[in-house]
């Protein structure tokens, strides 16, 4: 049957294999050991950071669905867009708050959404096509490190990246995401981009570390993820979730240390890995953001922030940027 929206596909299954085999093989037989968080999100990770977000701890969500709340009429307004892209899944209310905005500032024409997890980005595609009539949604499988040239073109555009998920990105790796992001914008097109801001560290920490230990079984869950996809024999329960504020660097430092002298095998990649007692595997990095430093870097990719919002507490930041 013939889906009431468009699709591309970027990224087949065997593609994500072949790419999730590679980062762990490098990531594994790394000194001192990696693995990137992008492999966290499987359906079972996906709940499980659902869950994060709706912890008291985590304020990022909360924070910043009240900017959006308190704002996106002003967004729409400034924006003029006929398409919203979304880089991310979605299917939240957030996107809800921004389309309706949209539809409400009279511009609304199309809905964009990317996402690596095809059947994620349908199950988006279609609640949309059903709560919007008369919007086109054309959804894009794709690696936002790697697709972002492959998006649809046509209109104004508004690009948003939501959640702080740049945060996830080192430093290098997020330099070409702006630039690859800062290429594909043309004429009134925009960014709208959501970051966590730097803050008390005892806050930021406790976000990233609940006392129910949600996001120890978040972290943790890569582990089994290499199990299913990969037929390896990881004892997800041997390593403790430990998170600590970099301060040099105003990131969380997310990793899994190895409670004892273990060895896991990945069958698929015929590869041994040996944990000496305490050794950590770095899964990630949360950068928190200061307002002058994220335009700064958006500036030095040609895009000048027009206006940003925080929430009244400032936890959470929005900028809304355009190419100059
Ligand atoms: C989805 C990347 C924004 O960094 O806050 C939450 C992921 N990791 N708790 C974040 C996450 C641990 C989250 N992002």
């Amino acid at each position: 049957m013939a889906e009431p929206y468009a699709i591309d596909v970027h990224l087949g299954p065997a593609d994500l294999e072949a790419a999730m085999r590679e980062d762990v093989l490098r990531g594994l037989t790394a000194t001192p050991k990696r693995l990137p968080p992008k492999w966290h999100y499987d359906p079972h990770g996906s709940a499980l950071f659902d869950e994060i977000t709706r912890l008291p701890e985590y304020y990022l969500t909360r924070c910043e669905r009240a900017i959006l709340g308190a704002h996106a009429g002003d967004i729409a307004r400034e924006a003029q867009a006929g398409t919203l892209i979304e880089l991310g899944s979605g299917t939240s209310a957030k996107t809800r708050l921004l389309l309706s905005a949209m539809a409400a500032a009279g511009t609304l024409e199309r809905f964009v959404p990317f996402d690596v997890d095809e059947a994620t980005l349908r199950a988006a595609a279609a609640a949309v096509v059903a709560e919007y009539p008369g919007v086109a949604v054309h959804a894009v499988v794709g690696d936002f490190e790697r697709h972002l040239h492959l998006l649809p073109g046509g209109g104004t555009r508004m690009v948003a990246f939501l959640g702080s998920t740049i945060g996830n990105l080192d430093p290098a790796v997020r330099a070409r995401f702006l630039a690859d992001l800062s290429d594909t914008l043309v004429g009134g097109d925009r960014l709208l981009l959501g970051v966590d801001l730097v803050k008390a560290p005892e806050r930021i920490l406790a976000a990233y570390d609940d006392p129910g230990g949600i996001t120890a079984a978040f972290s943790r869950n890569v582990l089994r993820v290499l199990n299913d996809r990969l037929g390896a024999d990881f004892d997800p329960d041997a390593f403790d979730h430990v998170a600590r504020w970099d301060a040099e660097h105003e990131w969380v430092d997310i990793r899994l240390r190895s409670q004892r002298a273990q060895v896991a095998r990945v069958a698929a990649l015929d590869l041994e890995v040996r944990f000496a007692a305490g050794e950590d595997v770095h899964t990630e990095i949360a950068a928190k953001f200061r307002r002058d430093r994220i335009a700064g870097e958006l500036r030095g990719r040609g895009l000048e922030v027009e206006r940003w919002w925080t929430d009244p507490g400032e936890g959470f930041g929005m900028a809304l940027a355009r190419r100059i």
